[in-house]
């Protein structure tokens, strides 16, 4: 999950995705590289995480080490702490510091069906090693005032670092998220991710107020305390996203 643009709904929608997969029965690895740390709060405490990503890469803990099991069966995540903050200045300088991400995650790349990252509000040598370790991008873009502002912006610094190959991800799509279908900004939002040049996911995201109290209470998809609409939402966003993969991945088997 990416965008440049705070509060978007980006590690809502990481934590939820990734839990949605893991109930599907997909092995499922949630990789927050933020260091505001809100995707590992839902599943560990501030005080609990003892090794993050910069653990990983400037400290040489093992990955494994690192790597914690969540409440959710099938849900692994990577934690993030404010050291990550640190990582970001230390990647600048470390030669090939935007592949050190992909790199720390080699040994158990293959022990997952799907590794979702949570990325900060930034275009940090952080958000730019996550999306080099990514096979596909998603873009969550909530409906707001400006929403799409900077969006194609945004686009095309990833097809610059494509070209420059830096990354190889595809973009799986834009989701609009906080959407309340009844207002104008909604409907604004919907129609104009639905006439716009890149691919857009079919389901969106309702603004539930109940949203920030599933947060507070650390409730994800399928658990008690989730809001029920945003759970189903977040269920068919994860459909439609698997479908996606395995199209593009079909699609990839068959032009080699
Ligand atoms: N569908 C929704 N309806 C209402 N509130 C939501 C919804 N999704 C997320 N929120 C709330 O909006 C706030 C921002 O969401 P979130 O933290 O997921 O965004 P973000 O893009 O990750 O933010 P940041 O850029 O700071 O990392 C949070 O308080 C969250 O609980
Ligand atoms: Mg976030």
């Amino acid at each position: 999950m990416a965008m440049f643009k705070g509060g978007v709904g980006k590690s809502t929608s990481a934590v939820n995705v990734a839990a949605a997969l893991a109930r599907r029965g997909h092995r499922t690895l949630l990789v927050d590289c933020d260091p505001q740390a809100n995707a590992t709060e839902m599943f560990i405490s501030e005080d609990e995480v003892e090794f993050d990503l910069r653990s990983i890469i400037a400290e040489r803990v093992p990955v494994e080490k690192v790597i914690r099991e969540t409440r959710v069966a099938g849900l692994d995540v990577l934690p993030a702490s404010f050291d990550l903050a640190y990582l970001d200045k230390e990647l600048v300088v470390s030669p090939a510091g935007v592949t050190r991400i992909g790199r720390a995650l080699r040994d158990v790349r293959d022990d997952y069906s799907y590794v979702v990252f949570d990325t900060g509000p930034n275009l940090s040598h952080l958000t730019l090693g996550a999306l080099a370790a990514s096979e596909h991008i998603v873009i969550p873009v909530s409906a707001t005032v400006w929403a799409t502002t900077g969006l194609r912006k945004f686009v095309r610094w990833i097809d610059q670092h494509r070209d420059d190959e830096v990354l190889a991800a595809q973009l799986l799509g834009l989701v609009a998220t906080m959407v309340q279908p009844r207002t104008r900004i909604g409907q604004a939002l919907l129609d104009d991710l639905a006439s716009s040049p890149f691919p857009t996911f079919r389901t969106w995201i309702p603004r539930r107020i109940a949203a920030e109290d599933a947060a507070m209470d650390h409730a994800v998809v399928g658990d008690l305390g989730m809001d029920r609409s945003l759970g189903l939402a977040y269920n068919d966003l994860t459909g439609e996203l698997v479908t996606r993969v395995q199209e593009l991945q079909t699609a990839a088997r068959h032009a080699r």
